[in-house]
């Protein structure tokens, strides 16, 4: 068997699931609202792959597409412009309805908040949305980011005026850094998309955020989706995803699959592991998928996944570049994507699961069958430009 795919099914210990009820319809209604307030909101595509789906022998493939979220190439400004807005309406003791767009870029609120500096480790795409949003709403933003990280992305998170250094240490080591700095700064505020033991509130607030996009694709699908693909770093947008619709179908959700990067596959060595605790990866974490490249799980958000994952996977580089070719020349009539590394990787499993003979057992035990209708997010576009076009026209698959 080659390894371009391990998987382990779920068989771990369930939870008392007290994590799930933050991505309630309320809740993420509450965060769509938010970001409707915002003069550059707009949803974004669900692309219908009808002759794709056909191609894989399956009923439908529909993948919504982020690269047109707010002129940023990636679904993550959602979650940190949440969570801003969240932290600025606890400040404020506001109801956060009220603390919209408007709101956040008038004089009072300059003069009730006054500015706050906000700290984030991130491969980019997190990085570049608090940036946006702290530039959109006056605020000040500071940003480390692992080592590997391209220039590209670096300016483009300097483009928003944020202060942005590439550091030598890894994902994790950066969070610690974002928040050892923060702690010496007046005012200064971590915003980070991963919880750990005692720093809870802001990453739930931006699971919640991602969930605005969640909301438009379970509207924009038409029926209930029977499997759900999601690609993962830390697992707060799989867990914003699976609690939506694990929510939302209560009775009978739809089968759902995490997918990591092989060389950060934190969540699926839990699930290996069996035992409902999460393990850690470390090290370089290297892989062409930057946004899946962390290796402690968001503790949050592994509670909602062991509850209602159906399956981990673990993803070999080549199969999300194949994915990334496969979505900018799908089949003739469907609409090409542009899917970065990150953005493919849940359709690169999918795929990866239904061309390999060698997958026809997981095929089988997943229904990924002619009855199968399937949601996938491509999270980010070509959010690095020249490494796209190194994958996707010249060929390179790690
Ligand atoms: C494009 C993209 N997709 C997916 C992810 C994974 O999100 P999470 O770290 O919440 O699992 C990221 C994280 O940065 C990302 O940038």
């Amino acid at each position: 068997m080659s390894n371009i795919l391990c998987y382990k099914l779920n068989t771990m210990p369930k939870s008392d699931d007290r994590n799930l009820s933050l991505m309630s319809m309320a809740e993420v209604q509450q965060a769509r609202r938010f970001h409707e307030s915002f003069p550059q909101y707009k949803k974004t595509p669900l692309v219908d792959l009808k002759h794709m789906a056909n191609y894989l022998g399956l009923s439908a493939v529909k993948v919504k597409d982020e690269s047109y979220r707010f002129g940023l190439n990636a679904f993550k400004v959602l979650g940190g412009s949440y969570a801003i807005a969240r932290y600025i309406a606890d400040e404020l003791q506001k109801d956060i309805n009220t603390v919209d767009y408007t709101f956040l870029t008038s004089n009072t609120c300059k003069q009730e908040f006054g500015q706050a500096t906000f700290f984030s480790a991130t491969d980019g795409n997190h990085g570049r949305g608090i940036a946006w949003a702290a530039n959109q709403l006056g605020q000040k933003c500071v940003i480390f980011m692992p080592k590997g990280s391209t220039q590209t992305r670096l300016e483009n998170i300097r483009k928003e005026g944020a202060t942005a250094t590439i550091e030598d240490l890894n994902y994790d080591d950066c969070v610690r850094m974002a928040a050892q700095e923060a702690a010496k700064v007046p005012h200064g505020v971590v915003v980070q998309d991963t919880a750990w033991e005692g720093y809870e509130k802001i990453p739930a607030w931006i699971m919640q955020g991602y969930g605005t996009m969640a909301l438009e694709a379970d509207e924009d699908f038409g029926e209930k989706p029977t499997h759900i693909f999601v690609q993962a770093g830390v697992g707060s947008l799989a867990a914003g995803m699976v609690g939506y619709f694990a929510n939302k179908y209560n009775d009978n959700p739809p089968i759902m699959v995490v997918v990591e990067a092989a060389a950060a596959d934190c969540l699926y060595q839990g699930a290996v592991a069996n035992d409902g605790q999460p393990r850690i990866v470390g090290g370089d974490l290297r892989t062409i998928m930057a946004g899946l490249a962390c290796g402690e799980p968001n503790i949050t958000a592994w509670d909602i996944l062991k509850n209602h994952v159906s399956c981990f996977v673990s993803l070999q580089d080549e199969a999300a570049a194949m994915a990334m070719r496969m979505l900018a020349a799908p089949i003739k009539g469907d609409t090409p994507i542009v899917s970065g590394e990150s953005g493919a990787a849940g359709f690169g499993a999918l795929a990866t699961i239904i061309l390999h003979e060698e997958y026809k057992a997981l095929r089988q035990a997943l229904h990924l069958d002619q009855n199968a209708k399937v949601l996938l997010f491509s999270t980010e576009g070509n959010t690095d430009p020249d490494v796209y076009r190194k994958i996707v026209w010249e060929g390179l698959n790690h």
